[in-house]
């Protein structure tokens, strides 16, 4: 469960305590917890008990001045691989159902676009209730996953189903559930990362500002989706993901003599390197004068994904582009002209998104004239979007 983003929700019932060992747990599991927590579910626990266990601020409140340029529940919405509802009420269930959203939790809940599990707590006769059973099979309908409760003596006092499945239960149904998206295992996934560096002298070289995030976002998510992930990488300060193997080069050539070692038996191929599209003419040891000749011979690197494109049997090729206008055309472009199946284009003229930011938005190109738009959300989510996509054509082929 490392590095997984889970927003865990918090309503109003006695079993508000159990999740308090659920976000312990979910925190030793390796996963980024942030909690909302309903203005009820505060009087069982309080936001202290939950800041302390998960190291991060604990919402409870949509008009809250503390981030007041920050809209939270988007903010919370999109940086969540996945939201609990620990304990769900039926109040909160019914509200989710429904569409209604008058507090933090029930507007988050509109919010996400990712999955959302609920872990019902309340008394027998309320989960047996005509009313809770019709909004809990209209979420269910739309994807939501429940967690069943248990059966056993309530907090009322009453016999009966409804008690809170126990904290390791939610767990590992949680776990299962990261472990079921491995479509890929058995793929073997190359990823390339970061920017190249073509070397001017000993000292000095020409490069670019990619940070490497995006391409080692998308090794973690095909690692978390069971693919076999080789990820090369220029010169970056990122650690390595969690089952990938890293490859570190530096230059373009280092990159190209990288990728096609890996190229033969891969099966999904992702060009997200910024490689340098020049290098000097000429190789210069030592450290060039100022007091020398000011100008640099420069001539092309090769085109690594071009060349992929030459070479490709079954592979599925995807490449990036970054652009500052004309998105669209030049995307396109680069897709016929590399003969990749599918081009990921970046407008990098926005501030809020790409180099080194955390989050991206990305317009994928592919076959056919068909174009996606992935909006602007965590880049660990566009990696998954990018290799749903690519899934798609590998199985198309397969
Ligand atoms: N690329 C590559 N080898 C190069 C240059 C680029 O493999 N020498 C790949 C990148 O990894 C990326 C894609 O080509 O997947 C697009 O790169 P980009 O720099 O945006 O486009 P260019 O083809 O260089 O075109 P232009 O400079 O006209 O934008």
């Amino acid at each position: 469960m490392k590095g997984k983003k889970i927003v865990l929700c918090v309503s109003g019932g006695i079993a508000a305590y159990k999740a308090c060992i659920l976000a312990s747990s979910l925190v030793k599991a390796g996963a980024e917890v942030r909690v909302a927590m309903t203005e009820n579910a505060a009087k069982f626990v309080t936001p202290l008990t939950f800041e302390t266990l998960t190291k991060n601020a604990v919402v409870t409140d949509s008009f809250s001045r503390e981030t007041p340029y920050e809209v939270t529940h988007i903010s919370m919405a999109k940086f969540a691989d996945l939201v609990i509802v620990a304990p769900a009420t039926a109040n909160i269930i019914g509200k989710a159902a429904n569409g209604i959203a008058d507090d933090f939790v029930s507007t988050l809940l509109m919010a996400v676009k990712c999955p959302v599990m609920f872990a019902p707590a309340m008394n027998t006769a309320m989960y047996e209730n005509e009313a809770f059973q019709e909004n809990m099979a209209k979420l269910k309908k739309r994807g939501a996953h429940f967690i069943e409760p248990g059966t056993g003596l309530l907090a009322c006092g009453d016999i009966g189903k409804g008690r809170m499945s126990e904290p390791e239960e939610i767990l590992s149904y949680i776990r299962k559930y990261f472990l079921d998206k491995q479509e890929l295992t058995g793929l073997k996934v190359v990823v390339t990362a970061g920017p190249t560096r073509e070397r001017i002298d000993d000292v000095r070289f020409i490069s670019n500002r990619s940070t490497g995030k995006m391409g080692y976002e998308i090794a973690r998510a095909a690692a978390d989706r069971g693919a076999d992930v080789v990820l090369v990488s220029g010169p970056v300060s990122l650690e390595c993901p969690e089952n990938v193997r890293r490859i570190n080069i530096e230059s373009a050539a280092d990159m190209l003599e990288a990728v096609l070692s890996q190229f033969d038996d891969a099966d999904i191929i992702i060009k997200a390197a910024a490689v340098a599209d020049y290098k000097t003419a000429e190789k210069r040891d030592g450290k060039i004068k100022k007091s020398g000749d000011m100008s640099l011979e420069l001539i092309r690197t090769q085109d690594i994904l071009a060349l992929l494109g030459e070479r490709k049997n079954k592979q599925v090729l995807v490449g990036f582009a970054a652009e500052m206008e004309n998105l669209r055309s030049n995307a396109e472009g680069k897709l016929i002209r590399k003969n990749a199946d599918m081009i990921c284009a970046n407008d990098v003229s926005r501030s809020d998104i790409g180099f080194g930011s955390d989050e991206n938005a990305i317009t994928l190109f592919l076959r056919g004239e068909r174009q996606i738009e992935i909006e602007k959300c965590s880049k660990y989510a566009a990696a998954n979007r990018i290799l749903d996509e690519a899934f798609k054509i590998y199985r198309e082929r397969h």
